[in-house]
């Protein structure tokens, strides 16, 4: 049966002011680095994307090599988007990206004009979309003036390809000298794109107070920590099929005694206002009004469902944050 959207699709979701635009993006986002490649079953990824567009997950993030193999996670993208979401095109953020390793050669990777301008032109073929409405410099380019890749983001934007620019990865120095560049082109910088999460806080020394005085959002990446952050290892095992147990992006060596008591302490603090350990870890990046949305990966609807009852629980008392800094600081 075709896809209709649930009529209340908006009445539980919160949506933040991306920096100091006008764009304002959902607090739970849906990234597709994961899940929806073209060795993942399709019906489960496009149950898990459409379950998140009737939460009011209106973005969905996707760079030009996620799959595997690459580009294989757009194609996924653009057969969710043609069967199913066609008619909402106006309700939904699309972001892609370039600046990792995606063709041979020397100008498919990193921040050249050549590969951002050829690498989005083949982003919006395999999604079957005439624009996307973020597209990032993916990583920064240590040799390829930051003027050029600047510039040609902010041509993307005037060609009508993206609506909007951002970088990715960017530390806070590179990221207060990029922004000041896309500005004097007349594109701001709309957003960075960074991890973040209770195991990974680089971006509270510096890029945060760069991206306030700027005027530019943040959209943190790997929020529970690849699923560090969540109920699966909890009790040191690597469950089937889990990402860990695939080794590549996430091993099973990173699960040390040190961590997995960090991990069943803030699960048993979690618990005791009736939360789960992911729902604890996206409240709080959620308690910084600064980070503008929270990017999560899911594999199953389930997971999504129970990351977004994130959405719903009581936020901390000052008494539960100062709790969690403990652990995060003492173990
Ligand atoms: N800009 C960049 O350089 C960059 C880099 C990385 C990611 N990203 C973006 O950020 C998005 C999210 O990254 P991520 O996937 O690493 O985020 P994450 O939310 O930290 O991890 C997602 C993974 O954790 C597990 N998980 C999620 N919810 C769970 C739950 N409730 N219970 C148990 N397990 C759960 C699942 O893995 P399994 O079920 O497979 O174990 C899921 O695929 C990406 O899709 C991408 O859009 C960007």
């Amino acid at each position: 049966m075709a896809y209709s959207a649930k009529e209340n699709r908006y009445d539980a979701m919160k949506y933040r002011r991306c920096g100091r635009s006008g764009l304002k993006l959902p607090e739970i986002s849906l990234g597709f680095w994961h899940n929806f490649g073209g060795t993942d079953k399709y019906e489960t990824g496009c149950e898990t994307v459409l379950a998140a567009f009737d939460a009011g997950v209106t973005h969905f993030d996707l760079a030009n090599n996620y799959g595997p193999p690459p580009g294989s996670a757009e194609i996924t993208f653009g057969r969710i988007f043609k069967e199913n979401l066609l008619p909402y095109r106006d309700e939904i953020i699309v972001s892609t990206k370039a600046g990792y390793d995606m063709w041979q050669g020397p100008y498919g990777d990193f921040g050249s004009r050549k590969y951002l301008i050829a690498s989005l032109d083949a982003s919006l073929k395999r999604m079957g979309l005439d624009y996307v409405d973020i597209f990032y410099h993916h990583r920064p380019d240590p040799d390829t003036p930051l003027e050029e890749t600047m510039t040609a983001l902010a041509d993307i934007v005037r060609q009508g390809k993206a609506l909007y620019a951002g970088i990715s990865n960017y530390n806070a120095e590179q990221t207060a000298q990029a922004i000041p560049i896309l500005r004097s082109l007349g594109v701001p910088c709309l957003i960075h794109q960074a991890s973040y999460s209770m195991l990974n806080r680089w971006i509270e020394h510096g890029l945060l107070d760069v991206l306030e005085r700027e005027g530019a959002g943040c959209i943190c990446f790997s929020p529970l920590a690849q699923g560090l952050l969540t109920g699966r290892y909890l009790d040191g095992s690597v469950p089937e099929g889990s990402r860990a147990s695939k080794g590549v992006f996430l091993k099973s060596s990173s699960l040390t005694p040190e961590l997995l008591r960090k991990l069943n302490s803030l699960n048993n603090l979690a618990k005791k206002s009736g939360k789960t350990l992911a729902t604890l870890a996206i409240q709080w990046i959620l308690r910084d009004k600064r980070n503008t949305s929270v990017l999560i990966g899911a594999s199953s609807p389930a997971q999504l469902k129970e990351n977004l009852s994130a959405l719903s629980q009581p936020t901390f008392s000052a008494e539960e944050l100062e709790k969690i800094e403990k652990i995060l600081v003492d173990g």
